[in-house]
């Protein structure tokens, strides 16, 4: 109120006459957003009561666009549906608690894993220098000098995939559910005969039943590419390890891929894992949408190519869109675009010009260089789809969390929950008002969030916690329960990353 009255007050001395009504309704429309507390309790209900095979069935009638075979590159766009992890896989946790606590770890490898693999490459250190992790070594000849040990974290965790799409592979196409990945290039899918497979949904897939499965030699382009790389009988072999323990290796192969019934791309280099370990349960492996040589948008030559993640906690579906319908026009439409920006070290991830934060429409004080990469690399802000809590440099959360707390005060604060410093009890409370968190772009440019994407339920009963958290590390995330329920395009020949709220 004191701030209304300031504004009022200091009109009749700055040119306001113009349309001074519209612009504070614009202003007070920012400051708050409304959380819908009863919705978000019901979701955390309904999810864990879901079965999943009604969704597969719905998913059976999705309309396939008509397009035949797609040559050397998309001139027509087509979608994919796409899940959210624990609407496939019938959770296995007794409450939604534990299903949180298991979200934030497999969150916590994810963040370590992209740090590793920045890392790696700012020393220039090539993933081919690495020791492939114990038990893979049979499998995998190193070559002379590749003894180099590498940091591979061991760890536990099960799976840091959280949407899913479903792709065919070979010929006749073989269904197969794939988590979708911007933080990585490598498309594979776990193989007969294995050495070593984790449980899946779909049967594993079998070589020599795709008329359409080639080896790729060794020396060629495709094989070269690859960061580990080995050759066997002249064939190419592969192996990724995601920084957790977790790794796949196997044959690197060319197969056709298949969207929806009709839309098929021949000869995509892909890994075919005969030995898979650690993430991805549930999954039959990875599609590789980062920013290299070998993801999948770069080898179909895909201009630009958009996804929409449907609120974890719902069981409905959304969709992953290639092609010329995903670009973006700047400043056209109802997108908010910032830059798409390269790191010269490391072409996997997508970094973003993020300029500033507000909270309850108050800019934040935070140096420009939080937000923005260095000479050598480091540094920077990646949107991450794989990622589910935002990670900023601990200064920039810590004034982004105490202009939260500060505009909160109304709200009956409770300890926090893992790595959430900031938590409320809501259980008495059908809605609250709170500020509104908004990320700013060059140019002016603002994505305003809705509530639910930065107070999140961790439980059943009513504790909600702010979700975003501080980072050791100099580089930043823009996770995905930031992105739920917008449609993020990544427009690579325009250099250009847009964020469309409600347009799943
Ligand atoms: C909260 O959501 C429920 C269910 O979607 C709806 O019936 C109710 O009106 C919403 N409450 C507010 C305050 O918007
Ligand atoms: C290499 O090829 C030979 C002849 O085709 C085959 O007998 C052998 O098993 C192959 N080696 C491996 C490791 O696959």
């Amino acid at each position: 109120m004191a701030k209304l009255g300031f504004l009022f007050f200091l009109c009749p001395f700055l040119l306001c006459s113009l349309t001074h009504s519209r612009s504070l309704t614009q202003v007070l429309h920012t400051q708050t957003s409304l959380l819908n507390v009863s919705d978000s309790i019901h979701n955390t209900h309904h999810l864990l009561s879901f079965i999943p095979t009604a969704q597969e069935q719905k998913e059976e009638k999705q309309t396939i666009p008509s397009s035949s075979s797609l040559s050397d590159s998309f001139t027509t766009s087509f979608t994919l549906s796409l899940h959210s992890r624990d609407t496939l896989h019938k959770s296995s946790h007794k409450d939604y608690k534990s299903l949180t606590l298991a979200r934030l770890e497999r969150d916590s490898a994810r963040v370590n894993s992209l740090n590793l693999k920045l890392d790696l490459a700012i020393k220039g250190i090539k993933k081919s220098d690495l020791k492939p992790s114990e038990g893979v070594s049979q499998y995998v000849e190193l070559k002379e000098g590749e003894n180099l040990q590498g940091p591979i974290i061991s760890g536990t965790s099960q799976g840091s995939g959280e949407y899913f799409s479903k792709v065919g592979i070979g010929s006749p196409p073989k269904s197969q559910y794939l988590v979708i990945d911007t933080g990585s290039d490598v498309t594979w899918v776990q193989c007969q005969p294995c050495s070593d497979c984790y449980q899946q949904t779909d049967t594993i897939f079998e070589p020599s039943s795709s008329s359409s499965y080639a080896s790729v030699a060794c020396g060629t382009q495709q094989c070269t590419q690859l960061d580990v790389s080995a050759c066997r009988n002249g064939s190419c072999l592969y192996q990724v390890s995601y920084g957790d323990g977790s790794y796949t290796v196997g044959d690197f192969v060319t197969e056709t891929v298949t969207f929806g019934d009709s839309s098929k791309v021949d000869k995509i280099g892909i890994g075919c894992g005969h030995d898979n370990e650690g993430l991805f349960v549930g999954s039959a492996g990875l599609l590789g949408l980062g920013g290299g040589k070998l993801s999948f948008p770069t080898q179909v030559k895909s201009t630009a190519f958009s996804y929409c993640l449907v609120d974890r906690d719902s069981t409905s579906a959304s969709t992953l869109q290639f092609g010329p319908s995903a670009e973006l026009t700047n400043g056209a439409g109802s997108s908010v675009t910032a830059p798409l920006v390269k790191n010269h070290q490391l072409d996997t991830f997508y970094y973003i010009g993020l300029t500033g934060l507000s909270v309850g429409g108050e800019m934040l004080t935070i140096p420009p260089s939080m937000f923005s990469m260095d000479e050598s690399g480091g540094g920077g802000v990646i949107v991450d789809s794989g990622t589910a809590i935002t990670r900023l440099r601990t200064d920039a959360y810590n004034s982004l969390r105490d202009a939260f707390v500060k505009g909160t005060k109304n709200l009956p604060s409770t300890s926090g929950v893992a790595l959430f410093d900031t938590c409320y009890d809501l259980s008495s409370k059908n809605s609250v008002e709170v500020p509104t968190v908004t990320f700013h772009f060059p140019e002016g440019k603002t994505w305003a969030l809705p509530a639910k994407n930065y107070l999140i339920p961790v439980d059943s009963a009513g504790t909600f916690c702010f979700a975003f958290a501080p980072t050791s590390g100099a580089l930043s995330i823009i996770g995905n329960v930031q992105q739920q329920g917008t449609r993020v395009s990544l427009d690579l020949g325009n250099s250009l990353v847009g964020f469309s709220p409600n347009q799943c």
